[in-house]
């Protein structure tokens, strides 16, 4: 049996999908049972809260792999109920969606917060692998919004460049460590095939619905009162200001080929991921 945490989400609901499709038996951690009805009776899902280690044991039981995936400030607390709670139940092994960023020390916030993780899980005596992706390519669909009520992209970046990734990628790398020996204690640094400035995605997406769109170059400033505006918490507003911060000034351009080295397949490219989902920008 097989536990994929963060199942509803934009990774983990592709790591069921590959599972499925691999014939994996499959159960599924949520705090919403109601959000992953869409799975019917394919999987088994199983109500808990990663904030609640008393929530977990049910989710567990008799599981030997867990995809460990938990987001926000507070992850490592959220995983380290987890991996507590997988030692009991007597997991053989989790694969932990960590970041890009887990590799600089001390680094930036959002890096820490998932070494925080990964050194807990390393030193927990359960068998791991940790995935470290960089910028999704879903990451693009923030932009849908101002696109299309203004046709305008409003970044911090500058011409500093990502690897987008596609979910699906990070899926299948997940799905490989999940499902076939030799991944045990590796560490994956994932990225898509090509660095890109968020001009030259904008302008991707700008000619594939034939339409202008201004990518501007907004303030530190303005990012953050408009983050803030939408509700964010300020220590997140922060750590991806400093992300975006790293980036702008070069971190996170260089392409890795682990992607194809595990699954034996070419990443998708930007263009590839924007062609299945062009309509969300339409
Ligand atoms: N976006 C990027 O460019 C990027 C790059 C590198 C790494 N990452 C990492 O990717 C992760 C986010 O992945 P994602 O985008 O797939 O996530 P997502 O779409 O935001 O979904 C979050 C998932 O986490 C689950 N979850 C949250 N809190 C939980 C809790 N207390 N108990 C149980 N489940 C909980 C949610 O499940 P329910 O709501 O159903 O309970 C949901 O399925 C983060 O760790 C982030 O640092 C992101």
């Amino acid at each position: 049996m097989i536990l994929v945490t963060g199942a509803t989400g934009t990774v983990g609901s592709e790591v069921v999908a590959q599972l499925l499709a691999a014939g994996k038996p499959v159960r599924v951690l949520t705090r919403s049972p109601e959000k992953a009805a869409k799975y019917g009776s394919n999987v088994e899902i199983v109500q808990g809260d990663l904030a609640d280690q008393a929530t977990l044991g049910p989710a567990f039981a008799g599981v030997d792999e867990v995809f460990l995936l938990a987001t926000g400030p507070s992850l490592a607390t959220l995983e380290a109920h987890a991996i507590v709670v997988a030692k009991q139940a007597g997991v053989k092994h989790v694969v932990k969606l960590s970041a890009q960023g887990a590799d600089i020390d001390p680094g930036i916030a959002l890096g820490r917060w998932h070494r925080d993780s990964e050194k807990n899980l390393e030193e927990s005596g359960l068998t791991w692998t940790i995935l470290r992706p960089g910028a999704f390519s879903s990451n693009a669909l923030n932009w849908a919004g101002t696109i299309k009520a203004q046709g305008m992209v409003f970044h911090v970046t500058g011409n500093g460049k990502t690897t987008p990734i596609d979910p699906r990628d990070i899926a299948a790398v997940a799905v490989a460590a999940l499902t076939t020996p030799g991944h045990a204690g590796k560490i994956y640094a994932l990225t898509g095939p090509e660095a890109l400035t968020n001009a030259e995605m904008v302008g991707k997406i700008s000619k594939a619905i034939s339409k202008p769109i201004q990518c501007i170059d907004a303030p530190e400033a303005a990012a953050r009162s408009g983050m803030l505006a939408e509700g964010m918490p300020h220590v997140v507003v922060e750590a991806v200001l400093e992300l975006m911060g790293l980036i702008k000034n070069g971190y996170g351009a260089e392409t890795t080929t682990v992607v194809e080295e595990v699954t034996g397949r070419k990443p998708r490219t930007f263009d590839a991921w924007l062609n299945d989902h062009v309509d969300a920008f339409r």
